[in-house]
């Protein structure tokens, strides 16, 4: 291998900066060309490529969002797009790639190869922490971070007016960000996609928190939570079914994404960097790199889009209890 690729894809996440730069210094470090590809797999298609050295990544490893910028490509979809993809990095001499992006990626990145036997390896990039193979995703760790900070913001005005705040976080398909943010934020209640709580357990919990003392509260919801009704048609609920409440909405939506990312994100996309470009070198392909029990590891890209990274029932136990 004498050149390699390196593209961030779907959502963007606090740490793909840091590990664009980790991945363009490794190869500096082997002696290997590096190329930035840019917007994802659309890039990729469309021949938007730049050489890359040590000191195009100047100044990046404090930065959120990616420089490389990020799409999703619809045309990497189609058999046609895929071939242009393959041409242009043929035709820039490129050997393999890493990608840095959630499951969408990953299962673009293993149609290409099983096409072209394209070396090719991954690196989690998404704030939603919904990847097997990995305890942390590049960015889950600053958006907890943000969520939280905004949340004790919330809390200030909540109790101010003896309010109930719905604060509606990211996370389609899992709820890691509303669960663990939730417990760090002192929620009394967390929704999530995993689990059905149900509409009548959320009006008694809300009920006891009442009788109990609380003057107000505040109920994180991940998008995808199970409910069946949104953040705004949930208020409207609850304050038909307990008129004692005053509710209000806020939905944290992108602001989730940006900002600069946290030592341990930065410090986990350093390391994954380096093990991607080294793998490929090591003639490896086909794998995510991914942090688990504080040691970098290799899964195979197969099993992590398709595995699941389960909610820790744990955490919904110590959740009511510290709750109550
Ligand atoms: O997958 C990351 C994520 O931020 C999800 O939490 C969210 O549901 C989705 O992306 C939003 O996507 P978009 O930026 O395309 O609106």
């Amino acid at each position: 291998i004498r050149k390699i690729g390196v593209l961030t894809s779907g959502g963007d996440s606090p740490g793909m900066n840091a590990a664009i730069r980790s991945v363009v210094r490794t190869c500096a470090f082997h002696n290997i060309g590096c190329v930035g590809i840019y917007r994802g797999y659309q890039g990729m298609i469309e021949g938007d490529f730049k050489e890359m050295g040590p000191r195009s990544v100047n100044n990046i490893i404090n930065k959120g969002g990616t420089i490389l910028k990020s799409a999703r490509s619809m045309e990497f979809k189609t058999p046609e797009g895929r071939k242009k993809a393959y041409d242009n990095l043929v035709k820039a001499e490129i050997d393999a790639f890493v990608v840095i992006g959630g499951d969408g990626s990953f299962t673009g990145a293993l149609l290409f190869n099983s096409e072209y036997d394209f070396p090719v390896i991954g690196i989690p990039g998404t704030i939603d922490n919904d990847i097997f193979g990995t305890s942390h995703t590049l960015g889950y760790d600053t958006a907890l971070n943000t969520v939280v900070e905004v949340i004790d913001k919330i809390r200030d005005t909540a109790s101010s007016h003896n309010r109930l705040f719905l604060v509606e976080v990211m996370g389609r398909d899992a709820g890691h960000i509303a669960l663990n943010a939730g417990i760090g934020a002192g929620a009394e209640e967390i929704l999530i996609p995993e689990e059905d709580m149900g509409l009548d357990r959320l009006l008694d919990s809300l009920k006891k928190s009442k009788a109990a003392g609380k003057s107000s509260s505040i109920v994180v919801i991940a998008e995808g939570d199970k409910i069946g009704k949104s953040v705004f048609e949930l208020k409207d609920y609850v304050e038909s079914n307990l008129p004692e409440y005053d509710v209000r909405v806020s939905v944290l939506g992108h602001m989730q994404r940006g900002g600069s990312p946290s030592c341990f994100d930065r410090v986990l996309a350093s390391r994954l960097g380096v093990k991607a470009v080294e793998s490929l070198l090591e003639g490896k392909s086909n794998f995510m790199a991914g942090i688990n029990q504080d040691k970098i590891t290799l899964t195979p890209l197969e099993q992590a889009i398709k595995g699941h990274s389960e909610i820790d029932s744990e955490l919904l136990r110590v959740s009511d209890i510290v709750s109550i």
